[in-house]
């Protein structure tokens, strides 16, 4: 395949950025979106030429670490019925002689770094606000000392999903970073340990979400169109009810 590559190119953080083109001649459709990255790295490297920074780990979609703005869309997929990573794009679901636009999550509390690397130490503190169980719980338990009903371990489950990605950000026009706070709360909520801290929890992740500097949520739904886990808009609610719980309990807990 011949492809077209439009990159955004940023040296730094407080440098400018553009688009710049590239033009691909051997790109095989078997290559994820990643490899055909790679080869184009090879090829700049081969002619003295600065590569193409961009974030990747596990490219089995389980990390959370690959995101790329494609065609305008996070990952390269809106609403599609085969959500996906980046790392997980396959160029077959290109045309030979397509131009592809790539760029990088672009919000406010998602900094450029270089290229199509962006700073989403913003997700971690908001994790560090409360996205865990503090009680010692020592070893682990019996498998079903603790009895959860199916519907509530399933959306439990389905919420503990979410990679923190962060395509729920970029692909919001508030650039807010309520679907990844909403899985993270309702994967907790759902179960009986997260019972405890279920209200101190959510004040303080809402507010550590309000000051990283990400947009209000308006019930747009871009997020959870583009999400490669699937993580539905339900859990925004469920994350507003509990919200609302919270501010109303005396104790403040
Ligand atoms: S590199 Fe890990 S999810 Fe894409």
């Amino acid at each position: 395949m011949k492809i077209t590559l439009r990159v955004w190119r940023q040296a730094g953080p407080d440098q400018p950025g553009a688009m710049q083109t590239y033009q691909l001649t051997d790109v095989n459709e078997s290559m994820s979106f990643l490899e055909m990255l790679d080869l184009l790295n090879e090829e700049l490297t081969a002619q003295n030429q600065e590569p193409v920074a961009f974030d990747h780990d596990c490219r089995e979609g389980i990390c959370g670490m690959c995101g790329i703005v494609i065609n305008g869309a996070p990952h390269g997929r809106y609403n599609s019925s085969v959500p996906t990573t980046t790392c997980q794009l396959h160029m077959r679901s290109f045309r030979d002689g397509d131009v592809i636009d790539v760029e990088p999550w672009k919000a406010g509390a998602f900094p450029t770094i270089k290229d199509l690397v962006v700073d989403r130490s913003a997700f971690d503190r908001i994790i560090q606000a409360g996205g865990f169980v503090s009680v010692n719980t020592g070893a682990a338990p019996e498998a079903h000392s603790v009895p959860a009903p199916k519907r509530q371990a399933d959306a439990a489950f389905d919420n503990a999903t979410c990679i923190g990605c962060g395509a729920c950000v970029a692909a919001c026009p508030n650039g807010a970073g309520m679907l990844f706070t909403s899985a993270k709360i309702t994967h907790l909520s759902k179960l009986p340990q997260g019972q405890p801290e279920r209200m101190r929890r959510i004040k303080s992740m809402v507010a550590a979400h309000d000051e990283a500097g990400f947009g209000g949520c308006q019930n747009i739904g871009e997020c959870a169109a583009v999400c490669p886990k699937s993580i539905p808009l339900a859990s925004i609610g469920q994350l507003n009810r509990d919200l609302m719980r919270s501010l109303f309990k005396a104790d403040g807990k």
